[in-house]
């Protein structure tokens, strides 16, 4: 999909993202299941991820995301014509939680909806993002990876539950006659791979019932070594076809930013693609998969950490269960030192997402995490839901100590 010469083109000008302040560690984890840090590091990369408090949900993380990348554009939130929220766990099955980050956000007048594609659910709503604004449907859209994953792991299933964590990225994506911006993009999805990454129960072909859960089937399943085959093949490849839908080969990217599953497939893309590791950004040491949000997390902490100029050639690419796979090839042309000003700017207090009336929602900690999350100095948020309208009940500990990153 080349940008056709007049149509305008998607430049990404905002950016930002949020995670959680908790901490959960291998060392935790070895204390939970029969795992260790040596397994889980040599196997994967991953040494922590984030998990979120009892109060926070993929909204309210996806809306401190979005705020901080609207800050970061300069524009205000009013002015963003289109949500897009990419998730594998939503806060409901509906509304859509793209729905309830608009309104926390403070907007008025966009679209809202979800993108379902697992973990490339960001580069497929990106790319949607990107046909809004070359046909002219929209000025700015807010393109959001948000996951809690946390919440749908099985902590006795040791070849799932190491790998994921909690968190949300978000960019904005506006419309300008300038050159740059996104150059390239190219989508697969291969639907003979639907059962190696899946959550079995709790849609329309197995609605949830105590059964379900008896049989522990609202949990993630993971075929891991057909998923890792997938992944080392689909990466490269999906790049590749993205970078020369750009007119460029791999070697003018300085950037490539690829969905942080795990170290192991990150090097087999930099090997299929001939660059060295330099070449490829990773972060997943410290927050394990985040699917949808990782791409974007990562995106957020390249440019602010300086890896990202005005002028350089990135490429975002994922995959995930489907399988799907997606990337973009982008020319950067926002001003890298805005990200951290646009992060400072914003936290988990500035925003408020709407609570339902009349319903109290059970305590949304997994048991095996119980302990983890009583640590001293996180919150203990009441379980009572706060009707709209309503002023908070006070956190039983210092709201200081709640704020992520
Ligand atoms: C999950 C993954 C890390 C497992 O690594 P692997 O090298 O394929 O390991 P295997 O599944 O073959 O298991 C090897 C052994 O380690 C054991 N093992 C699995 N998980 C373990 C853990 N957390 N700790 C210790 N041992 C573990 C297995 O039981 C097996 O033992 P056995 O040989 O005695 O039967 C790897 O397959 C992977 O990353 N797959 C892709 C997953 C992914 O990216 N998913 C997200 C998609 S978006």
């Amino acid at each position: 999909m080349t940008n056709p010469g007049t149509a305008p083109r998607a430049h990404i000008t905002g950016w930002g993202r949020y995670v959680p302040s908790q901490v959960l560690t291998n060392a935790d984890l070895e204390r939970m299941v029969d795992t260790n840090d040596e397994w889980i590091v040599s196997r994967t990369g991953i040494r922590e991820r984030r998990v979120a408090a009892a109060d926070e949900t993929t909204a309210s993380m996806a809306a401190v995301a979005s705020l901080r990348a609207i800050r970061t554009a300069g524009i205000d939130p009013d002015e963003i014509d289109l949500i897009l929220l990419a998730t594998l766990t939503p806060d409901y099955w509906m509304p859509s939680t793209a729905a309830l980050v608009k309104e926390a956000i403070g907007n008025t007048r966009a679209a809202a909806m979800d993108v379902a594609a697992a973990c490339s659910g960001f580069v497929y709503a990106f790319s949607t993002a990107q046909a809004y604004i070359a046909s002219g449907l929209a000025k700015h859209v807010l393109v959001i990876g948000a996951e809690l994953l946390t919440r749908f792991l099985d902590y006795t299933d040791r070849s799932t539950c190491i790998l994921f964590g909690d968190g949300a990225g978000a960019v904005v994506v506006s419309a300008s006659n300038e050159p740059g911006g996104t150059l390239g993009v190219e989508l697969t999805t291969e639907p003979q791979g639907a059962y190696m990454i899946w959550l079995p129960a709790g849609g329309a072909k197995s609605p949830p019932s105590s059964e379900t859960i008896a049989r522990g089937e609202h949990y993630i399943r993971m075929e891991g070594r057909e998923t890792y085959r997938f992944a080392t093949r689909t990466l490269a490849s999906t790049a590749l076809a993205s970078v020369r839908k750009a007119g460029l080969e791999p070697s003018d990217v300085s950037l490539f930013i690829p969905h942080q599953a795990n170290i192991r497939i990150i090097e087999a893309v930099a090997k299929g693609l001939d660059l060295p590791m330099e070449r490829m950004f990773v972060n997943l040491d410290r927050y394990g998969n985040t699917s949808a949000a990782s791409v974007p997390i990562a995106l957020a902490e390249a440019v602010n950490e300086g890896r990202v100029q005005v002028g350089d050639n990135i490429c975002i690419v994922a995959f995930g269960a489907g399988f799907t796979s997606g990337a973009a090839t982008i020319e950067w042309t926002a001003d890298p030192a805005r990200g951290v000003a646009g992060d400072v700017a914003v936290g988990p207090a500035d925003v408020h997402v709407r609570l339902p009336v009349d319903w109290d929602s059970v305590d949304p900690i997994p048991p095996a995490l119980a302990e983890l999350m009583a640590r001293p100095g996180l919150v203990n948020p009441p379980l009572d839901d706060v009707v709209p309208g309503e002023p908070p009940a006070e956190p039983a500990v210092p709201a200081a100590s709640t704020s992520g990153r």
